[in-house]
């Protein structure tokens, strides 16, 4: 496969100016927790994300089998 020149010059130019942008708004970027709960409860994300045995929150644990495998909701805090 070619590469055109247009390519060669736009995509570096694209990565560049992406992360730069990511970098700029993550440092503007405050957490709104409260905001952040209500969806968290709105959506339903316990229904899978909490450990039902210990009743830990955001430590996954949910189980899915399926036909291409079987998946595990992950933990999803800041812990191991
Ligand atoms: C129906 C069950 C289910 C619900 C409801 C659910 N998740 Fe998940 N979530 C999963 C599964 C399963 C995975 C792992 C997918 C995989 O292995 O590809 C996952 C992955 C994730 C991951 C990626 C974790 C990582 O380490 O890569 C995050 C973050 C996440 N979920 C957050 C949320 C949030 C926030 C909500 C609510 C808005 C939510 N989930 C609702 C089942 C669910």
């Amino acid at each position: 496969m070619m590469i055109s020149r247009f390519q060669k010059i736009s995509i570096p130019v694209f990565v560049f100016v992406t992360s730069f942008a990511t970098q700029l708004i993550a440092q503007q970027y405050t957490p709104d927790l409260a905001n952040g709960k209500k969806y968290y409860e709105l959506a339903g994300c316990s229904g899978c994300h909490k450990d039902d045995e210990t009743n830990n929150e955001f430590s996954g644990g949910s189980k899915f089998e399926t036909r291409s495998g079987t998946f595990y909701a992950p933990n999803i805090s800041r812990s191991n």
